[in-house]
């Protein structure tokens, strides 16, 4: 997620500011900016890509610009690569965005979040004359609340107003007005943002770790009010522009249990952000309830062509494949084969004709998963990157690119990418399965219908974490632990297994449930535990009478499956429920237990569960 700052007081705005910028710097960037007024002076912007150090050494350390009033910003690009004219603060002037020194602009702002409909408003814009030097949709923010400004007359507060009703997405925005010397004007939307005073000093920023050096007294501005801030004062506006009153709160946490919002470790934290993950990935992905995939070139024509899929990655990006072939075939009829990529760059391959490969990748720099993606272009063959990184390398080098929203992943171990990279691939097979006319409009509506309960379905999970909890610490001594399911619930199994040996070095597989008799039942003896996966309804009793031939061997059963389904106690010593959604999504919601066990194992093993040993969040070597 975007870092974002504010200050203003009757000390240099520029140090502190970039001292906040680096306290943001965990929630991963890519570019930086800040804009500092002196008085009734224009705005100074600078701006950087890169490290937090380059902007840094480009203001000596801020002493270069002048003046107690800014806002500044960590760019992750959601709309356009990283590049300096992408970078914050944008402005409502028509400047050429390298964004550098002072802008004649009225309105200049920062901005984290998505802006759903930023195109529909961008060409309202350019009908009224305004300019754009950017892919972003901040840009198109500011100049709507600057064309409000002009138009009605009445005050920024008012001119924000009526742009929060016109906008569809996530926002905190920090927005500094050229008639209003020294003053800041923030606003939000299911982005993160806290606002702090001091005597004479008035702070905003994402996240509390910005604000810790200079005071612990915030307020939690509430979704859709609008703060002013003055030195040392603020005043909050509701949607009509009326004044209402925050409470403040007083901050306990030390700055590093701030970074992780309170949370123990970051891992644990992006399994709870998996909700929000999940959330800003439909709402980039479905636009007045239709998939969208426009932004990635796949237009119907292509769908439509399509002979097969090769779906290609590695660890966790390879189970979303194993998982989406599932999908992709029953919805589209179309065969799906995935592999891993650091076989399928070394095989003979016979390409098929049509066929579309699609590279799935968190960090989109996986050295195998490249190599793959350049072997099927060598080839001819057309691709497709699911990635997380915008302006990645295999965003860049691949034909089409289709962006997950899940925000910087800093934890080792993958959790709400994962559940992102499943959103993609559900939309995908949607909409190919619409313009195959595999499926009608009813249905392509209560598929839609069905994927906008997961985040709150994920949400009443999280609620039941105790039970997982109190599993793993006693299982947290274990020597084996089998995963094990049939279909879908074998991909889901895969996941699960390896969520628990990365972060808890106990060993683990996933097996196909029917698949044990083949040899490894062997190795099934007292006490070892086996996890049966059992959310696909119609392959429910064959997985069960698997996981009785392990009990019949002193395993002890644990079965995960969804609300209803409670005939599963009758084999299983364990049970853990999910709610129920349509059988093709239903990884998406029992991979939350499977995260949950293999932290709290992980924990319970006095692990450092965010950064496991022999591992690296994203492998750039072979
Ligand atoms: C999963 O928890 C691991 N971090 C690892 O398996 C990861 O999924 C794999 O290395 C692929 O990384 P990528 O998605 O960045 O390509």
């Amino acid at each position: 997620m975007c870092g974002i700052v504010g200050y203003t007081g009757t000390n240099q705005a520029a140090p502190i500011l970039l001292d906040g910028l680096g306290k943001l710097e965990y929630r991963g960037y890519d570019s930086a900016g800040i804009a500092i007024r002196n008085g009734e002076e224009l705005a100074e912007v600078v701006k950087s890509t890169g490290k937090l150090r380059s902007l840094i050494e480009k203001t000596d350390s801020g002493r270069t610009l002048a003046g107690t009033c800014g806002i500044g910003h960590t760019r992750w690009a959601t709309h356009g690569e990283p590049s300096q004219t992408n970078a914050h603060p944008h402005v409502s002037g028509n400047c050429s965005g390298s964004g550098s020194g002072q802008v004649e602009s009225e309105v200049v702002g920062v901005h984290n979040g998505i802006i759903e409909n930023y195109l529909e408003l961008k060409e309202k814009l350019l009908r009224h004359g305004y300019q754009f030097y950017s892919d972003t949709d901040t840009e198109v923010v500011v100049k709507l609340i600057d064309y409000y400004y002009k138009k009605y007359k009445i005050g920024p507060v008012d001119a924000i107003n009526r742009t929060l009703v016109r906008v569809r997405g996530t926002y905190a925005l920090a927005l500094m007005f050229r008639d209003y010397p020294g003053e800041i004007y923030a606003a939000r939307k299911d982005a993160p943002m806290i606002i702090g005073i001091t005597n004479g000093e008035s702070y905003l920023a994402s996240d509390v770790p910005a604000l810790l050096n200079y005071t612990r007294n915030v307020y939690y501005i509430d979704n859709m009010q609008i703060a002013r801030l003055l030195p040392g004062e603020v005043h909050f506006f509701d949607l009509n522009g009326d004044e209402v009153s925050l409470e403040s709160t007083e901050i306990t946490w030390d700055a590093k249990s701030a970074e992780k919002n309170g949370f123990e470790h970051f891992m644990i934290k992006e399994i709870y952000e998996q909700p929000d993950a999940v959330r800003d990935t439909l709402t980039s992905l479905i636009v007045d309830g239709r998939i969208s995939l426009k932004d990635t070139g796949l237009d119907e024509d292509v769908l439509k062509s399509v002979s097969s899929f090769r779906i290609v990655a590695c660890g966790s990006a390879w189970h979303v494949g194993m998982a989406a072939q599932y999908i992709l075939e029953d919805m589209t009829g179309v065969p799906v084969r995935v592999e891993l990529a650091s076989e399928y760059r070394y095989r003979k391959i016979l390409p098929q004709e049509r066929e579309l490969l699609i590279v799935i990748s968190q960090s989109g720099e996986t050295a195998d998963s490249l190599a793959a993606l350049r072997k099927a272009k060598d080839l001819g063959v057309r691709t497709l990157a699911v990635v997380n990184v915008v302006g990645s390398t295999i965003a860049r080098e691949a034909d089409h690119v289709l962006y997950t929203h899940a925000g910087p992943e800093i934890a080792v171990a993958t959790t709400k990418a994962y559940s992102s990279q499943l959103i993609a691939m559900y939309c995908l097979a949607i909409q190919t399965a619409y313009d195959l006319g595999r499926i009608d409009d009813e249905k392509y509506a209560y598929y839609l219908s069905e994927l906008n309960t997961i985040p709150e379905k994920i949400v009443r999970i999280l609620e039941e974490k105790e039970r997982i909890q109190w599993f793993a610490a006693k299982y947290s001594n274990a020597r084996d632990i089998f995963y094990i399911g049939r279909g879908l619930d074998y991909a889901i199994s895969l996941e699960g297994s390896l969520k628990a040996k990365e972060i808890s070095y106990v060993h683990s597989e996933a097996y196909a449930a029917g698949e044990l008799k083949h040899g490894t039942i062997s190795l099934i003896e007292e006490n070892v535990l086996v996890i049966g996966v059992l959310t696909q309804d119609d392959l429910f009793e064959k997985t069960v009478s698997n996981m009785v031939e392990c009990k019949a061997r002193g395993a002890y059963l644990m079965a995960l499956t969804t609300y209803g389904n409670y005939n599963a106690e009758d084999s299983a010593s364990f049970t853990v429920y999910v709610p129920k959604t349509d059988p093709h999504f239903m990884a998406s919601l029992a991979v939350v237990p499977l995260q949950l066990l293999g932290y709290y194992i992980g924990v319970a093993r006095g692990l450092d569960v965010d950064k496991p040993r022999n591992l690296a969040k994203s492998v750039t070597v072979e």
